[in-house]
């Protein structure tokens, strides 16, 4: 029998320094009966070299020669030129088929079964070893407060000096996700004084659990929706939680914001008018902005703005990448578990019925069969 070959390409996005298997990850899945091919440097940006995933038992070739392999994994989307059409060949990425159906239609036309992570089904409990979702908002989290730090002009500690004493900076965390809660840990082991806030009121006793304190906001709606995520707030409720933020926001010197609501813009939870009343040297990170907008007015990703308040606004884009080792570390764990669930015998088995796959597979022989993704198909232009 012909081992299934699993090829890793250095990643398109220009800034992208994750890769999606590391040399440690090579050994599980050679015994699980699969060749490993990895593209000569995809492993630089994020210190792995040729010479360690030779030494764990992959082989090292040109980009040429992954075009042929069974299966592709990357972090992000992989170049059209690994495709193979007609091939059935496995695609496993971070692919956002909801927020782009149509590269899924494109894929399925191209005869490969797209394996979506950011689909996963989180609450299953098997199903967290594969969670990169989760593995890639801890990196975000922590990174996000370095970025913080980095940017604010005092200390986050108490400090008790010869030349005087120094306060501990005060950072409020908004959204207690898992981005969140990291970003709260991480800023108490600085040792500022941090308060979390969220909409989900069972988020209290994990914000508490970190060491933070809950902030509350009396006569605000609780919002959770499904599967311990939020729902989205009617306009007049968005409008009045706004408000109701404001003064709250200006006692603090950093506000790190990682709210989200799947498949919907990220709520503006930080205004203008709460931008103008912190104080000279605040900061701001918004950790949800993107292209349909941020938590934060004035915040665009990779874009850091001062205001004429002094207040600097830094909407941050892919902070897992800039701490490329640990996060490639940890995709490639969640890559690999997935794999491993995905292969018998040394072949891909896809069974729909599988909860696991129901969620992650997107595309099959030519379908887009993910209903939630051929659902938003139909209802685009082809
Ligand atoms: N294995 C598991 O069971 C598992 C794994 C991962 C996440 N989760 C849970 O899933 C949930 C979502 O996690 P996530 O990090 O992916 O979330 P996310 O990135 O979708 O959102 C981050 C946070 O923003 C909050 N939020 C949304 N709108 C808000 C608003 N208007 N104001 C304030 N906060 C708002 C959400 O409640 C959420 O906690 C959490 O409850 C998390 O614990 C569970």
């Amino acid at each position: 029998m012909t081992e299934l070959t699993v090829a890793v390409a250095t990643e398109s996005g220009p800034d992208e320094r994750r890769v999606a298997l590391v040399p440690d990850q090579i050994g599980p899945l050679r015994a699980a009966g699969l060749a490993v091919r990895v593209e000569s440097g995809a492993g630089r940006r994020a210190w792995f070299d040729d010479d360690a995933y030779a030494r764990a038992g992959a082989e090292v070739v040109g980009r040429a020669e992954l075009a042929s392999a069974d299966v592709v994994v990357a972090v992000g989307r992989p170049g059209d030129d690994l495709l193979r059409p007609g091939a059935g060949q496995l695609v496993v990425g971070l692919l956002a088929p909801l927020s782009d159906p149509q590269y899924a239609r494109r894929l399925a036309d191209l005869d490969v079964t797209a394996v979506s992570l950011d689909c996963l089904p989180r609450t299953l409990s098997r199903a967290q070893p594969m969670d990169a979702l989760t593995s890639q908002a801890n990196v975000a989290g922590y990174k996000a407060v370095l970025v913080a730090a980095n940017a604010f002009g005092r200390y986050f500690p108490m400090l008790v000096t010869a030349a005087g004493t120094a306060r501990p900076a005060r950072v409020l965390v908004l959204g207690a996700g898992v981005a969140g809660l990291q970003a709260m840990g991480t800023a108490r082991r600085l040792g500022a004084v941090v308060s979390g806030y969220d909409i989900r009121p069972e988020s209290r006793s994990e914000v508490e659990s970190v060491g933070a304190a809950f902030l509350d906001l009396p006569g605000q709606p609780t919002a959770t929706g499904e599967g311990g995520y939020a729902r989205a707030l009617g306009a007049d409720e968005q409008r009045a939680q706004q408000e109701a933020l404001v003064a709250r926001i200006a006692r603090h010197d950093v506000v790190i914001t990682t709210a989200q609501v799947p498949g919907r813009r990220p709520p503006l939870l930080v205004s203008e008018d709460a931008l103008k009343q912190m104080a000279a040297g605040s900061v701001v990170v918004d950790l949800a902005a993107g292209p349909r907008g941020g938590n934060v007015a004035l915040s665009r990703p990779g874009a850091t703005v001062v205001t004429e308040e002094g207040v600097t606004v830094i909407g941050a884009a892919n902070l897992a990448s800039t701490v490329p080792t640990a996060a490639s570390a940890a995709y490639s764990r969640n890559v690999t578990a997935l794999l491993l669930h995905l292969v018998r015998d040394g072949s891909p088995v896809v069974d729909l019925t599988d909860e696991i796959q129901a969620g992650v597979v997107i595309t099959h022989r030519g379908q887009v069969v993910h209903p939630a993704v051929a659902a938003l198909v139909e209802g685009g232009s082809r």
